[in-house]
């Protein structure tokens, strides 16, 4: 059983590279599953290597293991082999290189479809396929489901990097992928070997006390902690040749205009085209 680097750091060793040596929390149970989580990082470059056969399905097993809400099961991926799909879907991604060099890309459906066939062929009309709550249900199931795909992958010493930008020409990209109405593909996922030379580091996260709270919404201290982690994120992207050196600066570049949403704004758009009325 591969579970990849993660076994060989000890938990202090693998708490400190994610917040940094002065604010590792006070971390009590600890297994190699857990220090595989805390190991993960996204990759962005991959060697062309063919996965071993079976690897797709193993991780689909991983993914349909994760739960979903009501067992509706309301996703659906599509595994992208076709050198010119990917292509294709690159272009429409921000021109992210990653998606063609990948042997494996995965694009994550939200479904509703599925289930709206099989209210059809019951002859049942399915009231609330068409609330915001049902797409809510889907896309939140496709990205738990990802989420194990991601695990179960690390665990065998593969590298993944999620791509929301799969959603800035949502239209076109269910043109590529035949998609019907019902149906909308909320990211992707590259899956391969990392290329070699490709930066490697696990990336800081903001401290524990920032984002965790007891009963009630909030701490005190926040503008210290940005402050603190701030300083963690610019030393990291020295290291790590990143544009934004700070966290702060990165959350301003991503939030701070609309052009950063890279045609996402049009997203309700594409979703009411897709068939989801969202109400
Ligand atoms: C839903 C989702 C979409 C993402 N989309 C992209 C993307 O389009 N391109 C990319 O390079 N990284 C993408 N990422 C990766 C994040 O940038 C990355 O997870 C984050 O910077 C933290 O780094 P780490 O995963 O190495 O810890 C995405 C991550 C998530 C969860």
């Amino acid at each position: 059983m591969d579970i990849s680097h993660a076994s060989s750091l000890s938990k202090t060793d693998a708490l400190a590279l994610r917040y940094g040596e002065d604010a590792i929390p006070a971390a009590g149970p600890w297994n190699d599953a857990i220090a595989l989580l805390a190991s993960h990082r996204s990759i962005r470059g991959y060697r062309s290597d063919a996965l071993p056969d079976g690897t797709l399905e193993t991780l689909i097993a991983a993914a349909q293991s994760a739960a979903t809400s009501s067992n509706l099961q309301t996703w659906s991926v599509i595994a992208v082999t076709d050198p010119e799909k990917k292509a294709a879907i690159a272009r429409l991604s921000a021109g992210q290189k990653h998606i063609e060099q990948c042997p494996l890309f995965l694009a994550w459906i939200a479904d509703t479809a599925r289930n709206e066939r099989l209210g059809a062929e019951e002859g049942v009309t399915l009231e609330v396929l068409p609330y915001l709550e049902t797409f809510l249900v889907a896309a939140i199931d496709a990205a738990l489901a990802a989420q194990n795909a991601v695990v179960a992958a690390e665990s065998i010493g593969l590298s993944t990097v999620y791509i929301g930008a799969m959603r800035n020409n949502a239209l076109e990209v269910a043109k590529i992928l035949g998609l019907p109405q019902g149906t909308i593909g909320v990211f992707g996922l590259c899956v391969g070997y990392a290329a070699p030379g490709v930066a490697n580091e696990v990336k800081p996260r903001l401290p524990q006390e920032a984002i965790l709270f007891h009963d009630t919404y909030g701490t005190p201290n926040e503008s210290k902690l940005r402050a603190d982690y701030d300083a963690k994120m610019a030393a990291f992207s020295a290291r790590n040749d990143m544009t934004q050196d700070t966290w702060s600066r990165r959350v301003i570049g991503r939030m701070g205009k609309i052009a950063a949403l890279g045609g996402r704004d049009r997203l309700v758009a594409a979703l009411n085209a897709m068939g989801f009325p969202l109400r």
